[in-house]
C-alpha cells in the first residue's frame, strides 16, 4: 500500500526565544533564516552538480576548486539551522520543503565545459550574496546577533565567487558575463569568449 508522506513545514510559533528579543520580532528574523537556510541547502547541492559534471580542459581546476567550497557552504547551513534552533524554532531542512519555499529556478547546466559552468555560477553567485546582503540589512535593528553571522557568511561566500568570477574574467579586470541575468546567458557568454 503507497504511503502518504506529508512536506515538513518550519514552525513559525516560538514557546521561547533568546532572552532580551522580542518574539515577534525573533519569528521575523527565523523566516529570514529558514530562506537562507534553504538558498544555501540549494548552493551547496548545486557546487556538487557542477563537480561533477565539468568537462574540458579546465577540468581539474574547477572540480578541485569546488569541493572546498561545498564543505564551507554546509558549514553555514549548520549555523543558519542551528541559529534558528537557538531562538526556539525549528529549523526546515527537508528537500520537499525547500523545493516548494524558494522563488529560484534549478540550476540547468548539465555536463558542460567548466568555463560555460563558471559563467552560471557567477549568476548563481549574484542571487546569492545579494539576497545575503538583503538579510544582513532586514536583521540590523531586531537582531544584530543574527546579522553577525550573515556578515561573516557573507564575506566566505564573496571570496568564493572571486573564485569562479576569475575564471572568466580578462586581464584588463572586465567580466564576459557582464550583465547576464540568468545562469544560461551567462554560461553562453564564458562559452563564446574561448
Ligand atoms: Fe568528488
Amino acid at each position: 500500500m503507497a504511503t502518504t508522506r506529508t512536506r515538513a513545514k518550519s514552525n513559525g510559533k516560538l514557546a521561547y526565544t533568546v532572552p532580551g528579543l522580542d518574539p515577534s520580532d525573533s519569528a521575523k528574523v527565523v523566516a529570514i533564516l529558514q530562506q537562507r537556510l534553504n538558498a544555501l541547502n540549494d548552493l551547496a547541492l548545486t557546487l556538487k552538480h557542477v563537480h561533477w559534471n565539468v568537462v574540458g580542459p579546465n577540468f581539474i581546476a574547477v572540480h578541485t576548486m569546488l569541493d572546498p567550497q561545498v564543505d564551507g557552504v554546509r558549514l553555514m547551513v549548520d549555523e543558519l539551522a542551528e541559529r534558528i534552533a537557538t531562538l526556539g524554532a525549528s529549523p526546515c531542512g527537508t528537500p520537499g520543503a525547500l523545493v516548494a519555499a524558494r522563488t529560484w529556478d534549478d540550476y540547468r547546466l548539465v555536463r558542460e565545459d567548466a568555463i560555460a559552468h563558471m559563467g552560471a555560477l557567477d549568476v548563481v553567485y549574484q542571487g546569492i550574496i545579494t539576497d545575503h546582503r538583503a538579510a544582513i540589512e532586514a536583521t540590523d535593528e531586531p537582531d544584530p546577533v543574527t546579522q553577525d553571522l550573515l556578515i561573516k557568511q557573507s564575506g566566505e561566500l564573496e571570496l568564493y565567487h572571486w573564485f569562479v568570477r576569475a575564471h572568466i574574467e580578462t586581464p584588463s579586470g572586465a567580466l564576459v558575463t557582464s550583465g547576464s541575468k540568468t545562469e544560461t546567458a551567462g554560461a553562453g557568454r564564458a562559452r563564446v569568449s574561448r
